[in-house]
């Protein structure tokens, strides 16, 4: 073992498989992107809401916000922790999301929990796709995605529910 490699050891975690730093680095910085620019999204679909139900809705999407904004910095602290530096600036988030943007206009309550709904559950199936391949390379980084995706999907079921679907 060279000594930078002895160095690098010391300073960064080893991974399960080290030839996939870089793309584990990469992986986390796609899904950066997503989870900062549906916060956006939330915020956007927040200010967008009219109708019966608007009031809880435009707070429960706070509650969302919230969570995406937390979930975002998780993901980003893990890319840093494994060597990676992770950009959450606006030009990367544009450049990079794989979220839908929304129409700027006023939307009824109904429909904003189905927007909001279906931009959340794309970016879970996007992560559980992705999930075997990252296990493979670290289990760490796994885990914290699978904490992501069970985040999201309880998420899911919230805003089904506020449709009046069956849980
Ligand atoms: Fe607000």
């Amino acid at each position: 073992m060279t000594t930078e490699s002895v160095a690098n050891s010391v300073q960064l975690p080893p991974l399960d498989n080290p030839h996939e730093r870089a793309a584990v680095g990469a992986e986390l910085q796609v899904l950066l992107q997503d989870l900062i620019d549906l916060s956006l999204i939330g915020k956007q679909l927040h200010w967008s809401v009219v109708g019966p139900v608007a009031r809880s809705v435009h707070l429960f999407i706070d509650e969302l916000v919230g969570e995406w904004r937390e979930l975002a910095d998780v993901v980003a602290e893990r890319a840093v922790t494994l060597g990676s530096v992770p950009d959450g600036q606006s030009s990367a988030v544009a450049a990079g999301s794989r979220v839908e943007p929304v129409v700027v206009r006023s939307m009824p309550d109904h429909a904003v929990v189905w927007e909001l709904g279906r931009r959340a559950a794309a970016v879970a199936e996007r992560i559980r796709a992705r999930l075997g391949s990252i296990g493979a390379a670290d289990l760490v980084t796994q885990d914290v995605l699978i904490k992501v995706v069970g985040t999201l999907e309880k998420q899911q079921w919230l805003l089904r529910v506020q449709l009046g679907e069956k849980a």
